[in-house]
């Protein structure tokens, strides 16, 4: 059981992988605290007073974006947003031009989406602020991963030891990357599933188990984590259908009521309902997809909280 240190060992959130498991532990903690404010009836605490945000968002986003906003918002800091499609990006202007007039009007902390692996880690090399990844491309999406396992411990206690499965399109998911990385930390035992096509090549090189017969796994697990199918990022043909994908990898109650004891749902969402999941499994008691959701608010607040205060530490 590892002890709750006070602070970050970071100053940036670009990927699970630079998080030490002190680091979850402590951010775990705090969101506990934040869920309770975000309960009472007066949802907001001063913490973040004389912040300023910029949330810039380069792809389309509806819970991260929303949650970030709010968890900003609760935290009282002050608030930009900057969306892409409606910038001067579509004028030719730069990521690191752009961020660097956002910056140049005194904003202290950046939350970035982009289509590009590594954009997070590019920017944080280049201006001062703190930089927390929303999500860059096919990479990682560490508040993603953190709420996932958040919400898994709170309905199956410590992870340690527990078989986690990460099901679907696993080659283009950045949440699969920051899941595997943050359930490793936890002491959970992984394993990804879904059609050859959509595993990358040599995964198992990151300590996780690799099958391919979804009845099999979700008899090996205490959780799964399933992925939506990424048609967007898709410029190929990985299976012939959505229908075939549906009867040999979807989730529906025949495979459920298949198995010995009850399994947790996860999904981070957007769903497409009835391809990876079916609406009736969605929506049952195993699924926990809307409550993902309202972790994800105590998360953010938990590491936009810590990481503004690594800002304030001389
Ligand atoms: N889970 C997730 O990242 O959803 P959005 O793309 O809507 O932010």
């Amino acid at each position: 059981m590892s002890t709750i240190t006070q602070q970050l060992s970071t100053r940036h959130l670009l990927g699970i992988k630079d998080l030490t498991t002190e680091d979850i532990r402590l951010i775990f903690h705090t969101a506990t605290n934040f869920k309770e404010v975000i309960n009472r009836p007066i949802k907001k605490v001063p913490s973040l007073r004389d912040v300023t945000i910029a949330n810039l968002f380069f792809e389309n986003s509806t819970r991260t974006r929303i949650s970030f906003e709010l968890a900003e918002k609760r935290l009282s800091a002050d608030v930009v947003n900057f969306s892409a499609s409606s910038s001067s990006v579509k004028k030719g202007e730069t990521l690191l031009d752009t961020v660097n007039n956002i910056l140049s009007m005194k904003v202290d902390m950046v939350v970035m989406r982009h289509p590009a692996p590594g954009a997070c880690k590019f920017l944080a090399g280049h201006i001062e602020a703190n930089i927390i990844n929303a999500g860059d491309g096919t990479h990682e999406h560490p508040t993603q991963a953190l709420l996932d396992a958040y919400s898994m411990e709170e309905k199956l206690g410590n992870l340690e030891g527990k078989h986690i499965a990460i099901l679907g399109d696993i080659l283009h998911s950045r949440v699969a990357l920051s899941n595997i990385f943050c359930l490793q930390k936890l002491g959970a035992k992984v394993r990804v599933c879904g059609p050859p096509t959509l595993i990358p090549k040599h995964i198992e090189k990151l300590g996780v188990e690799v099958d391919y017969d979804v009845r099999k796994t979700m008899a090996w697990c205490d959780a799964a984590n399933i992925l939506r199918i990424q048609l967007e990022r898709q410029n190929t043909r990985y299976f012939p259908s959505l229908r075939e994908y549906s009867q040999y990898f979807g989730v529906n109650r025949e495979l459920l009521d298949s198995l010995d004891r009850p399994i947790l749902l996860l999904h981070p969402g957007p769903i497409n309902r009835g391809v990876e999941i079916t609406s009736e499994v969605a929506d049952s008691e195993n699924a926990i997809i809307l409550q993902q959701v309202e972790n994800g608010v105590a998360i953010r607040m938990a590491v936009l909280y810590l990481l503004a205060a690594e800002g304030r530490n001389p």
